[in-house]
């Protein structure tokens, strides 16, 4: 059975990971890896792969930045020979970012089945770029794999077959929980005792320079309190640049650059408090039992609200410092980890995928410890 992985940005590389390990357990599976080439920077994409034990990629297209439309476009048209001349019996894409949508809908046009990893979730915002990709992914895709019962939830409203969906748990969280261990060994950058972890990078609030400014400003006040470690993305580097001096950057902050997945983890399990806009940092901070605050009016993973240890802020400064301030002063919020974020999901979508196909006797789909590790079939009203 020959499997291609088409992966492109940051976080599809912590999915790909834990599946691509899975599948290696198989003999008779033939891997391939893609990567689009949409992030391209080293510390937003090698160092991922040199991290997380992932081989180099097979083939890269190289797409590099752009637009919405010239990068998918540019994915799509140098995917589409490449897929022809593998012909691979199944394509496997992660997540919602560009290079996801751009590859799911090159296959379905050649007929290549497409399975979905982490399929089903909706923040019902439209004016995401990631909501349009998860949408139309999950519209393409044969196989939809989802992280939690909210995704089956999606997709049943919007007329997807129960037969497609595999409820499997949370791939982020595998390759979290194999790295913990190293990062608890990691060597850390020198920070005191209670500080937050800042990351944003999303459009809606780095493109809008009053915005960036106003968040600046809180941050700055959070930094009279407490230390403000802030791994810069590219996207908000160069629209932080853009205020010049009114963005005064060093006013308090600790402004780094992006940061490899280990210390980035290590930093998140110290962390007193997690500002963010990630969607996958809601999700990490939900399982290590950190307070998370969200910048975002609404997300895509209501599980780390419901059971988690997320916050929604909103575009609020003023409820941000109130939410930290409550934080700082002993209330956090205390969560639980959701079903199935056990460490088990690659080998569960890998159980799905070689049941499927057929061939594969039993003794080959087994985990890496000889168990067995069953997708929860739910059937959804
Ligand atoms: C993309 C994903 C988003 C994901 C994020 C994680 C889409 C629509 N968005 O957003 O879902 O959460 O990745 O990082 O696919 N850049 C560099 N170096 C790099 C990569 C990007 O300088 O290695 C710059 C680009 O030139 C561009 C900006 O960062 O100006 C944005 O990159 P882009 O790939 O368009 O999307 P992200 O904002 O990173």
């Amino acid at each position: 059975m020959r499997i291609l992985h088409v992966v492109g940005a940051r976080p599809n590389f912590m999915k790909v990971a834990p599946v691509h390990r899975a599948l290696g357990q198989h003999p008779g599976v033939q891997q391939t890896v893609v990567h689009t080439g949409q992030h391209y920077d080293f510390n937003m994409s090698d160092v991922f792969f040199q991290q997380l034990g992932l081989p180099a990629p097979d083939f890269n297209l190289q797409v590099g930045s752009g637009s919405h439309a010239r990068q998918t476009a540019e994915i799509m048209t140098r995917f589409e020979p490449l897929l022809l001349e593998l012909s691979p019996d199944l394509v496997l894409v992660y997540g919602d970012v560009n290079s996801t949508v751009a590859a799911a809908l090159v296959c379905s046009k050649l007929h290549i089945r497409v399975g979905h990893v982490e399929a089903g979730l909706r923040s019902f915002d439209r004016s995401m770029p990631e909501e349009i990709n998860r949408m139309l992914t999950d519209q393409l895709a044969d196989l939809l794999f989802t992280p939690s019962e909210d995704g089956n939830l999606n997709l049943a409203r919007e007329g997807v077959s129960t037969e497609q969906v595999h409820l499997v748990g949370n791939v982020m969280i595998d390759t979290l929980i194999r790295m913990l261990p190293a990062a608890e060994r990691q060597p850390v950058p020198d920070v005191p005792e209670r500080f937050a972890l800042v990351t944003l990078h999303r459009p809606a609030n780095v493109d809008d320079p009053a915005w960036l400014q106003e968040m600046l400003e809180s941050l700055k006040t959070l930094a009279e309190d407490l230390a403000v470690i802030f791994p810069v993305h590219p996207r908000t580097r160069d629209q932080i640049a853009k205020l010049g001096q009114n963005g005064c950057g060093a006013c308090g902050l600790t402004l780094l650059d992006p940061l490899p997945y280990l210390t980035f983890l290590a930093l998140q399990r110290k962390a007193t408090v997690v500002i963010t806009d990630s969607g996958g940092i809601q999700e990490e901070t939900t399982f290590l039992g950190i307070p998370c605050l969200t910048v975002r009016e609404n997300t895509e993973r209501p599980i780390t609200l419901e059971t988690g240890t997320n916050t929604l802020v909103g575009r609020d400064t003023r409820r941000l410092l109130a939410e930290t301030e409550a934080i700082l002063n002993g209330r956090p919020r205390t969560g639980r980890i959701p079903p199935l974020w056990d460490g088990h999901a690659a080998e569960r979508i890998v159980h799905v995928i070689l049941n499927l196909h057929g061939d594969v006797p039993e003794d080959e789909w087994r985990g890496e410890k000889g168990k067995v590790f069953p997708c929860v079939s739910k059937t959804v009203s």
